[in-house]
Formats: C-alpha cells, sequence, structure tokens
C-alpha cells in the first residue's frame, strides 16, 4: 500500500502545469494508470471533481486501483473513448490530455525496431482527433495541457501547430515553471504556428479556451 505514487520528474511536469483549481471540474482524457490523477486531486486537495477517461478497461483497473490506494475521493473513472467525451453533456474548467503516443527512444531500447513511421502517423491522427474532442468540451477561458512522452514532432509540436491554426481561439501561455526549455517553432525547416513562442515561453495556452502543450507541434491533416 502507501500514499505515493512514482512518476519520474519529467511525468510531473503536466499536471504542474494545468495546476487546476480546487472545487474545479477537470478532465482527464486519457488516464491510466493514473499517476498523473492521482497528481491533479493532490493539487485540488481532493475538492471539486475529475472524470477520468480511459478506452481500455484493463488499463482502467490500475487506474482504479491506484486511486483508491492513495485515497483520492474526488475522481469518476469511465471506460470511454475520450473522442467522444462530449458525450459527457458538460464541459471542463481544465483538461489534462495525455496523450496515447509512440513512446520515448531515449528509454526505450527496442524502439526504432519496434515503430514505425506509419504507427507514429496513426498516432498523430489520434491525437488530433482527441484534441479536437478537448476543444470541444473546454470551457472558455479554461485551461487545456496537450502532453505526450514521445519525442517525434508529428506527436507533440505539429499537433499543437496544427491546433493553434485550427482554432484561432486558443492561445499560448507562458508556463511558469522554474524547469524545462522552450518548446521548438521550426521543424523541418517550417515555422510553427501563427504566434511562435516568445523567448521565455515553454508551453501552449489559449484564450477563451486557453490551451497549452508540455512538450509537442504538429502539421494539418
Ligand atoms: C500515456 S498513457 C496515459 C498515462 C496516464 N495519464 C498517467 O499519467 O498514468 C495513454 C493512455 O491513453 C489510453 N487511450 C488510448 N486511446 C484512447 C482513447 N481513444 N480514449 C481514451 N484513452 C485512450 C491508453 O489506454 C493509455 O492508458
Amino acid at each position: 500500500m502507501g500514499l505515493y505514487y512514482l512518476q519520474d520528474a519529467a511525468s510531473q511536469l503536466p499536471a504542474l502545469v494545468l495546476n487546476p483549481a480546487p472545487h474545479s471540474l477537470v478532465l482527464d482524457m486519457a488516464a491510466s494508470p493514473g499517476g498523473k490523477t492521482t497528481q491533479l486531486a493532490a493539487l485540488m486537495h481532493n475538492t471539486g471533481t475529475i472524470i477520468a477517461l480511459d478506452v481500455h478497461a484493463g488499463r482502467l483497473s490500475s487506474l482504479k486501483n491506484n486511486l483508491e490506494r492513495i485515497g483520492v475521493r474526488n475522481t469518476i473513472t469511465y471506460k470511454k473513448d475520450a473522442r467522444f467525451c462530449t458525450d459527457l453533456k458538460t464541459t471542463f474548467d481544465h483538461i489534462l490530455l495525455d496523450a496515447p503516443c509512440s513512446g520515448n527512444f531515449c528509454v526505450e531500447p527496442r524502439f526504432f525496431e519496434e515503430k514505425t513511421l506509419q504507427g507514429i502517423t496513426e498516432r498523430s491522427k489520434l491525437q488530433k482527433e482527441l484534441f479536437k474532442a478537448a476543444v470541444r468540451v473546454l470551457k472558455p477561458g479554461g485551461s487545456l495541457v496537450y502532453s505526450t512522452c514521445s519525442l517525434e514532432p508529428e506527436e507533440d509540436e505539429l499537433v499543437v501547430d496544427w491546433a493553434l491554426r485550427k482554432y484561432p481561439e486558443l492561445e499560448i501561455v507562458d508556463i511558469d515553471l522554474s524547469v524545462g526549455d522552450r518548446a521548438a517553432c521550426v521543424v523541418s525547416g517550417s515555422t510553427l504556428s501563427p504566434k511562435p513562442p516568445m523567448p521565455g515561453d515553454s508551453g501552449l495556452t489559449r484564450q477563451a479556451p486557453r490551451g497549452f502543450s508540455s512538450q509537442n507541434l504538429s502539421a494539418p491533416p
């Protein structure tokens, strides 16, 4: 048992960036096994409500076990494809889209043997579909964090770039953390986003809905 959850340092950043207010309504779109959900609940002092989704039943069990073990009381879990989160018929103050991704070649020894360009393209398409759904259920003035553990621009910078072009009401906001570097604004020779981050920016936000990225950028379909 125990009341803590081990996460590496980078994995802790998305929830810290989102920093949901106590008593707010939060959507965690791809939540299992729950490292970030438990962190969000802690930041909210177990108040408000987190709706935590995951499409895979087996992984949802891990999420439920972790929530119970840590003593999280403000979270409702659903086995659900988050592309259809408008079915929930509500909008959210804060959304975490910790998207399914191709993983990180720095820590996966067989990454280049097991991953394909086609897989990365498919993941990028899914990430954009999830992003579209997130924008639909984000309250005006709400905040959205998009994160992955992938280092592929197609899953990161290019997804965010695509979103900023598609949704002019979104804006990048400063991330007020003492760690991290400015996101890349040039990928394969192309300058990304209508409003490239300024020196010192390290994420995205958006205005009427606000949004952020803790890692990403991408190109239109
Ligand atoms: C990067 S992991 C999430 C890690 C989690 N946020 C954490 O901190 O423990 C991505 C998750 O997305 C889930 N997933 C994949 N496609 C999904 C979809 N369409 N809707 C909801 N969840 C999905 C996977 O089952 C997986 O658990």
